[in-house]
């Protein structure tokens, strides 16, 4: 999985466990990112229809959704990869943007993956397996990398990690149906069908993927663009279509709204943040025209546990929000008697889950 800004990576097994108690069977994740809560859904045998603007994020729903594991022929998929991992580097793009212009890959990787880029480019576009090879790439890329895991800078001294040999690896594929969709939630909502449980997670604050992830853009587009700056982003980073109403102080309020409004699900999760544009109380207004609302909270270390209302996951009575340092919060609208289901102590949560959310 790449390293990602706002990944709910310690959230999966709650988000697993809400999919579970609800008894769901369609599932909406509506701001995808690197996947690793619809992949969750879909290892749930959900099946998940998984959106996001972000060209990288539809390739990775492509591979981990959309692709069913059991169509995927793996002999084909083994020799392909082999075959991308053995090719000589060239001089291209990656190596004259990306490891000469600016350090995000030290030569020998940027080299290859310029040459794997171009052979995915000419022997798989429009095939199954392109995701797939794509997906192997990025992340192969992501391990041999030299930022903080953004885009907006790389790494003054190379990462020990860049001088390490780009390898690809086969991704863990799930079987059953899936659905990638690339494009704007706002947009795209409306058209999708009702699902049982919807989550959203847009992001928090004005930190843009667009730019945060450019280098995943341009792999995946394959483009070449103009550049600018220290960083290379993208030139079309300065252009409206590539801003989300989300990192919009002023307007993503309103956004949300609608969206949590319109979305068309039974049950709707929403995440928040206490370093958000749009504060938990808020959310929690916002998620009330769909009827009863539960919130849970994690801070950045420890699960704590803190709800509106009744008991937390673990079955403990709580107080009030807290709104100590990094919380995050998971608000809960539906039904009241199924919202209360989700949260209910007197459904035992696996050791598995429990751990998760009580690691530091
Ligand atoms: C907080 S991240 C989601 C992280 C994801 N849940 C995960 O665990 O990897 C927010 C995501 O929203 C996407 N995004 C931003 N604006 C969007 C929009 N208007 N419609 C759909 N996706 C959007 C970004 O590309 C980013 O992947």
């Amino acid at each position: 999985m790449i390293k990602y800004l706002g990944s709910k990576r310690r959230l999966v097994p709650v988000l697993g466990e809400l999919l579970t108690r609800a008894g769901a069977k369609t599932a909406l994740d509506l701001f995808t990112g690197t996947t690793r809560v619809a992949q969750e859904w879909k290892r749930r045998r959900a099946e998940v229809w998984a959106i996001d603007t972000a060209r990288y994020a539809e390739v990775l729903a492509g591979c981990y959704v959309e692709a069913d594991g059991d169509h995927i022929d793996r002999d084909k998929l083994g020799d392909a990869l082999s075959h991308l991992d053995n090719l000589p580097g060239v001089d291209g793009y990656v190596t004259a943007t990306f490891s000469q212009a600016s350090r995000y890959f030290q030569p020998h990787n940027a080299r290859r993956i310029d040459a794997i880029r171009d052979e995915i480019l000419r022997c798989w576009t429009g095939d199954p397996l392109e995701p797939v090879l794509l997906t192997a790439l990025l992340e192969a890329a992501d391990r041999v990398d030299s930022t903080t895991g953004m885009q907006m800078a790389y790494l003054k001294q190379w990462a020990p990690r860049s001088y390490q040999r780009l390898t690809l690896r086969q991704p863990v594929l799930l079987p059953g149906p899936g659905h990638a969709v690339g494009g704007d939630a706002t947009v795209v909502a409306a058209g999708l069908p009702e699902v049982d449980l919807a989550y959203l997670d847009p992001p928090y604050n004005q930190h843009r993927y667009f730019t945060n992830y450019h280098v995943w853009e341009t792999l995946v587009a394959w483009d070449a663009p103009e550049y600018y700056g220290v960083a290379c982003k993208r030139l079309d980073a300065r252009d409206a279509s590539t801003r989300s109403v989300f990192n919009d102080r002023r307007r993503a309020p309103e956004a949300l709204a609608r969206l949590i409004a319109d979305v068309r699900a039974a049950t709707v999760v929403i995440s928040g943040s206490n370093e958000g544009f749009v504060g938990v109380d808020d959310l929690v207004d916002m998620a009330a025209v769909r009827g009863h609302v539960e919130v849970m909270s994690f801070d950045s270390r420890r699960y704590i546990g803190a709800q509106i209302g009744i008991h937390n996951l673990l079955g403990e009575k709580v107080g009030q929000v807290s709104h100590t340092r990094n919380v995050e919060y998971l608000i809960c609208a539906g039904d009241p008697s199924l919202v209360r289901r989700l949260l209910d102590n007197e459904i035992d949560l696996s050791p598995a889950v429990a751990t998760a959310m009580l690691a530091s």
